[in-house]
């Protein structure tokens, strides 16, 4: 089954072409465009001029992906319906509706946070080869929009069970990045300059560490980073280190806390990350520490895996056609998706 996907969902157009078959993934394309570049003067995505660049970006990387084939070979077209920015989703489910419809060809709406969990089957063929011995799994969503806890019972079957009451742990990662003049995005930088820092430094909170549910909260955290900067007078490149030391010491604490009691109560078999945030050796470290203690399989995506990418997209795709849970719309039906900037992946309908 070959399927090629597209993802414009933020501020990556990414293009996939890839071949699923029992036991097998073989990706044939793998296409982004970043836009950092053009949002980082702005410390963030300005949403107009991201929807901008998809338009000029997605018909030259489509044909670089098809080349001279076209569709020919493709059997099922994928697009990410959601979550994300409207205007940016718009790009390319406008482009894979009129694809589809042109060629004939069906079209599958692809939840993003589905398409980060999927990021794990490119990465571990372990996954692939041996489906349902991993089931259920326990999966930890780590992006800029999202912080949450999935319980997966088999493909397509998920269980929220908690989430972020306020900013994720990565726009966590931005914000502190923002306060410390660091750059956007915040996180590779914040964890670069920690690996050089004491991340017991300084004290800050673990939210909700101890709290009874699955829930996380992490804009007390920056609130707490910025009184740490306004009490003092000069900050030194020592003091930066620590400092991105001790606040990422906090989030993975409490991302690693929450991971391993919900695996214990759920009794999953194993423990998937996935996600932007996916991409912080420490927390992988951390976390693949704790998951052996507890000696249960811990998978991860590789780093070019973990950042938004239309691959993952495609794997989420061809496991929701192979246990026929996609939603496949056919001819005049493809007009029928509609992007959803709040999708949650456990609601699954678009
Ligand atoms: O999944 P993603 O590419 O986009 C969304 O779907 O949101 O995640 C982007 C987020 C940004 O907030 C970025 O700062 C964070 O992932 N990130 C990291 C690291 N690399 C990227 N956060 C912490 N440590 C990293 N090494
Ligand atoms: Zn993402």
């Amino acid at each position: 089954m070959k399927i090629l996907a597209i993802e414009t969902s933020c501020d990556e157009t990414a293009i996939a072409l890839l071949e699923g078959r029992t036991g097998l993934l073989k990706l044939e394309q793998n296409l982004i465009y970043s836009q950092i570049a053009i949002h980082q003067k702005y410390g963030g995505v300005v949403p107009e001029l991201a929807a901008r660049k998809h338009a000029e970006t997605i018909v030259p990387l489509l044909s670089e992906a098809l080349g001279k084939d076209r569709l020919k070979k493709v059997d099922y077209l994928a697009v990410t319906a959601g979550p994300g920015l409207i205007t940016s989703l718009l790009s390319g489910i406008t482009m894979a509706k009129t694809l589809a419809y042109v060629n004939n060809k069906p079209l599958c709406g692809i939840n993003h946070i589905e398409g980060h969990i999927y990021s794990n089957w490119l990465s571990n063929k372990e996954l692939v080869r041996a489906p349902k011995k991993y089931f259920p799994a326990l999966i930890l969503i780590v992006s800029g929009g999202h912080t949450e806890l999935v319980f997966m019972r088999g493909h397509g079957r998920y269980q929220l069970l908690g989430q972020t009451l306020d900013d994720a742990a990565g726009e966590c990662f931005d914000k502190v990045a923002k306060l410390l003049s660091l750059g956007y995005p915040g996180g590779p930088i914040i964890s670069q300059l920690a690996a050089k820092g004491n991340s017991r430094a300084y004290y800050f909170p673990r939210p909700m560490i101890s709290s009874r549910d699955y829930n996380f909260s992490f804009a007390g955290l920056k609130t707490a980073v910025l009184y740490t900067l306004e009490k003092k007078r000069k900050i030194y490149r020592k003091d930066l280190a620590d400092l991105c030391a001790s606040f990422q010491q906090a989030v993975i604490e409490v991302l690693v806390a929450k991971t391993i009691k919900a695996s214990q109560v759920y009794k999953v078999k194993a423990v998937l990350v996935g996600g932007g945030v996916a991409a912080n050796k420490h927390l992988l470290a951390s976390l693949q520490q704790a998951c052996q203690k507890e000696k249960k399989p811990f998978f991860y995506p590789q780093i070019r895996s973990t950042g938004d990418n239309a691959a993952m997209i495609a794997v989420a795709a061809y496991y929701g056609l192979v246990s026929k849970r996609a939603r496949v719309l056919k001819g005049r039906e493809v007009f029928g998706i509609k992007p959803n900037p709040n999708w949650q992946l456990t609601k699954n309908k678009l």
